[in-house]
């Protein structure tokens, strides 16, 4: 079969299409004939390496799958060869750690995959391939950040930086959902006009507004807002924490930009601030995430759909911060 494979970091032309062994399912496992595949900005991490979070090689990368039952394993009753599948990413690890597919162990970057069948989400026939690739890592770890961590309520203002990408139509969508106001920031025009396409109420163009914090700070009469959703870190964590109101949440669930930026303690204590850590999904956010898209409260942006051959140009378009939504390769 074909699949995309990563000998050793580095730069996109380290993602090489090769041939390889078609796997076969073993005991308690299904072997899943891949339809759509989610690019996440995880996988770029996995290509480059990141310091304390070893990846072993070769590897092949992509976590989020959809696809069809192509070989079921022995022991597997509750599954049928040809259904539709989606598959969740997080994985126990021989160590009994949690892991993710395509990170700690094989991704869907192939044309088949085997996966432990307990893994598998029944996929109703209305929601596209593509759009259930897009949900797991993505708006799984919105769902569970925003929601379950940050305990989202009407009403409230919340500022989501990095709006744009993945976890971010994702996070706009959810805070809609829940009766919030939302700050939607990116880096140019064009994806603010589609952030308030999909229900963004207030733009904030953080390449214009380089300070940031100063104007969400106006908008609001000096009190700042109820909540700062920033998984990008590097030099927007200061501003970030100067931009919550007293008593406000910052939540967090990545570091795009640099994981070890300056802080400024003042802010957390004088203004009573919480940070919220959150980290992945519950298989629960995802079966709610799948029925949520049914019933037309989530739709998942997809900028486009690339074959199994351009996997390095989707990487490239996430790089390049050219991606609005999610990038879906097809194998
Ligand atoms: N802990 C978890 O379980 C978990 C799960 C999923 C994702 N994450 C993390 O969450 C972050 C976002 O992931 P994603 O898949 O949504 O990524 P993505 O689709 O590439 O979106 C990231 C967005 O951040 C903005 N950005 C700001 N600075 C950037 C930079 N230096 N490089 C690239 N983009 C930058 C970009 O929008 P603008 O150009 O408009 O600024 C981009 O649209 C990543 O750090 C990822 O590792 C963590």
């Amino acid at each position: 079969m074909r699949a995309v494979l990563i000998h050793e970091h580095g730069g996109l032309d380290k993602l090489i299409l090769e041939d390889v062994a078609k796997p076969i399912a073993q005991s308690g496992e299904i072997v899943v004939n891949v339809k759509a595949c989610g690019l996440n900005y995880l996988d770029i991490f996995v290509r480059r390496g990141m310091p304390g979070l070893p990846i072993d090689l070769p590897r092949i990368g992509g976590g989020d799958i959809a696809g069809v039952v192509h070989e079921l394993g022995e022991g597997v009753y509750h599954l049928k060869v040809g259904q539709r599948v989606l598959i969740d990413p997080a994985v126990t690890l021989p160590n009994g750690e949690i892991g993710a597919l395509g990170e700690n162990t094989t991704g869907g970057l192939a044309e088949y995959i085997s996966v432990p069948a307990e893994n598998a989400i029944p996929l109703p026939d209305d929601v596209s391939f593509e759009a259930a690739a897009a949900l797991p890592i993505a708006y799984g770890t919105a769902w569970r950040m925003l929601i379950t961590r940050g305990r989202l309520r009407a009403g409230e203002h919340v500022l989501i930086l990095g709006a744009s990408g993945g976890v971010g139509t994702g996070a706009v969508q959810i805070a809609k959902m829940q009766g919030c106001v939302v700050y939607a920031a990116a880096s140019s025009e064009d994806k603010l006009a589609r952030l308030q396409a999909l229900g963004a109420d207030v733009l904030v163009n953080y390449v214009e507004q380089p300070d940031f914090h100063r104007y969400v700070r106006g908008l609001t009469d000096g009190a700042g807002v109820d909540v700062v959703v920033n998984y990008t870190g590097g030099d927007t964590w200061v501003k970030s924490l100067k931009c919550v109101k007293h008593g406000g949440r910052l939540l967090t669930c990545g570091a795009t930009a640099g994981y070890d930026p300056q802080t400024d303690i003042r802010y957390i204590w004088r203004k009573e601030l919480d940070i919220l850590g959150s980290d992945g999904w519950q298989r629960d956010d995802l079966i709610q995430l799948v029925d949520a898209v049914r019933a037309g409260k989530i739709k998942p942006v997809i900028d486009r759909v690339l074959p199994l051959e351009d996997t390095r140009e989707g990487h490239r378009l996430l790089e390049d911060r050219e991606v609005f939504g999610k990038v879906i390769i097809t194998p």
